[in-house]
């Protein structure tokens, strides 16, 4: 991506192993909306010229002199973060909320490219397609979410959002074992996430959603909301509908400030939790479920296209938001 709204197929430097990084072929990348943010210059995290690319599916090159695991040619995941060791979060062990952190394709340049150079540590083998290696990332967010909301099987969950990071947020939930309500606007959405798990359902378009949460709960409303949308309503919902001593968990970025009734979150005694990005167990605990074949992985890819066509299909994207969810580009 050149500037915004500009992206081309480019010739870079073939990257050298350097006996610290491992050299990866890389296969697909998953492209999101952050990505798309990121084309229409709408992601302030970001500067031009940029590579995309943060979802990968790779293949190692060279093996690891150390790790039996990381052998040449096994497939492999990549956790696209990093932390410095030094700031708060790092020193509490919560290095997923890095204050330095640097996304692949956000703040230094990402995988969508022949070969890329990763540390062994961020990668993750794994038994899975091209396309379920691509998902791993963007599901990771919704485990991390499910760890911070302490879900357990007695748990109702209700997650606002079912797109790509909502739909993590529902496979996690349904993966500990809770009851799991999906909610959104649009009836496709919801389709896909009764298929991930989320054993009801409600289209805030064309039903009540307080009359609905109180049907499935009772009248005490949900143990735990989840936010995966990013808007001042549901952020608001969020601790209007959950339970008295229920927890609240915001993955969203609201892109304007919330005014609160702050009211509720006393007399409530609610948890309210932010959720940012993921650890390495969240990766492993992924990895486990699209194991288990229990994702339909079909439904939450709208598209996949040779590389390319990778800045034609980002400008059709950018012209009509809603026609995609899940783009992945094929490289090798
Ligand atoms: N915390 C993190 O680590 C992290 C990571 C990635 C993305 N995010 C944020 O998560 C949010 C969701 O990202 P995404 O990629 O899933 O976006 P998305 O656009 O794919 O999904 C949003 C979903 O919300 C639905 N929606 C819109 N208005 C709604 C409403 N009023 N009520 C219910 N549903 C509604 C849409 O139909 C869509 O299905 C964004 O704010 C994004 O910035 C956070
Ligand atoms: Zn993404
Ligand atoms: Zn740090």
């Amino acid at each position: 991506m050149n500037k915004p709204g500009e992206a081309v197929l480019a010739s870079v430097v073939e990257p050298r192993p350097d006996g610290e990084k491992l050299l990866l072929k890389v296969r697909m990348i998953g492209l999101c909306g952050s990505d798309l943010n990121s084309f229409r210059g709408k992601n302030p995290m970001v500067t031009f010229p940029r590579i995309p690319g943060h979802e990968v599916a790779a293949t190692i090159v060279d093996g690891s002199q150390t790790s039996a695991a990381l052998g040449a040619g096994v497939n492999v995941t990549v956790s696209p973060y990093t932390s410095c060791g030094r700031c708060a979060s790092c020193l509490r062990g919560r290095s997923n909320a890095c204050q330095c952190n640097e996304t692949l394709g956000v703040q230094r340049d990402g995988a969508l490219t022949e070969y890329i150079l990763m540390p062994a540590e961020k990668l993750y083998p794994a038994d899975l397609t091209f396309q379920e290696l691509c998902l791993v990332e963007p599901l990771t967010v919704g485990f991390r979410a499910v760890s911070r909301g302490r879900v357990t099987r007695q748990d109702t969950v209700a997650v606002f959002g079912c797109g790509g990071v909502g739909l993590g947020v529902i496979a996690a939930s349904s993966f500990a074992g809770a009851r799991t309500i999906g909610i959104d606007i649009d009836e496709a959405k919801l389709a896909v996430a009764r298929k991930a798990g989320a054993g009801f359902t409600i289209n805030t378009r064309t039903e009540s959603l307080h009359d609905r949460l109180g049907q499935l709960t009772h009248g005490r409303g949900p143990d735990v909301v989840m936010e995966a949308v990013g808007l001042p309503q549901t952020f608001r919902a969020a601790v209007e509908e959950v339970a008295f001593t229920g927890r609240v968990v915001y993955i969203g970025y609201a892109k304007e400030p919330v005014a609160y009734e702050t009211r509720l979150f006393v007399q409530k005694e609610l948890d309210v939790l932010g959720s940012r990005n993921a650890t390495p167990e969240d990766f492993r605990q992924v990895i486990r479920m699209l194991e288990g074949g229990v994702f339909p992985v079909a439904d939450a890819v709208s598209a996949v296209v040779p590389i390319e066509d990778a800045p034609r299909l980002l400008q059709a994207w950018s012209e009509n938001p809603g026609s995609y969810t899940k783009i992945m580009v094929r490289v090798n």
